[in-house]
């Protein structure tokens, strides 16, 4: 890990948190007469929480990919680590300009989520190891392909751009979860999968409200 390691972390952890993030590929695309149509009040409140779940989950991306690649050890898989964390940050700028659009507002305990994540992160590469760390990465990708699932069982039908943005992410995140199982990952233990979902459910739930 070098000084140059350590700034990239620091420099990736402010952007994440501070700045507007930039997408390197468009917004999902919708037609224009899609995007006028008009979702009520309810519909709207509804889908500004659940894109604000969404966009802490990409804030945590941010922050484990980041701590991934501050302790991974062979240097053939940074480059990897490092490509799916630039998809995650298109993910993070989608989710906070559909947030935007919807007049909702990102998770007020966005520092919080990404310290945890990016200890996260870190532990398990540093401590398990780069198949590990690989592990991490699947079951991570597994569970919230998941939860996009339920997203798109929950999101108003009517809001397609929400809809459009949270398939194109689902897409991602099993290409990212492969990429990581072609790398050479290690299945994780049912306790550490079990421990993962309690802690993406208490992000979740806090994160709908707050
Ligand atoms: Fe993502
Ligand atoms: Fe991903």
């Amino acid at each position: 890990m070098t000084t140059d390691d350590l700034i990239h972390a620091a420099d990736s952890a402010l952007r994440t948190l501070f700045a507007t993030p930039r997408s390197a590929r468009p917004l999902p695309w919708v037609r224009a007469q899609d995007m006028a149509a008009p979702l009520t009040a309810e519909e709207k409140r509804l889908s500004g929480a659940l894109m604000r779940v969404n966009h802490v989950g990409e804030v945590c991306a941010q922050a484990l990919y980041t701590g991934q690649a501050l302790g991974c050890k062979d240097p053939a898989l940074r480059p990897l680590l490092n490509a799916a964390c630039r998809e995650e940050t298109d993910h993070l700028a989608w989710t906070a300009e559909r947030l935007a659009q919807l007049d909702d507002r990102p998770s007020l305990l966005n520092p919080l989520w990404y310290a945890g994540a990016f200890a996260m992160g870190l532990a398990a590469s540093t401590l398990g190891g780069d198949r590990v760390s690989l592990g991490f990465v699947v079951e991570t990708e597994r569970q919230v392909e998941a939860h996009l699932d339920g997203h798109l069982n929950q999101l108003p039908a009517n809001d397609l751009a929400s809809r459009a943005i949270v398939q194109h992410m689902k897409t991602d995140e099993v290409a990212h979860a492969r990429m990581a199982e072609r790398a050479g990952a290690v299945a994780l233990p049912l306790p550490v999968r079990g421990l993962m979902k309690l802690a993406a459910k208490v992000m979740t739930t806090v994160a709908h409200r707050v």
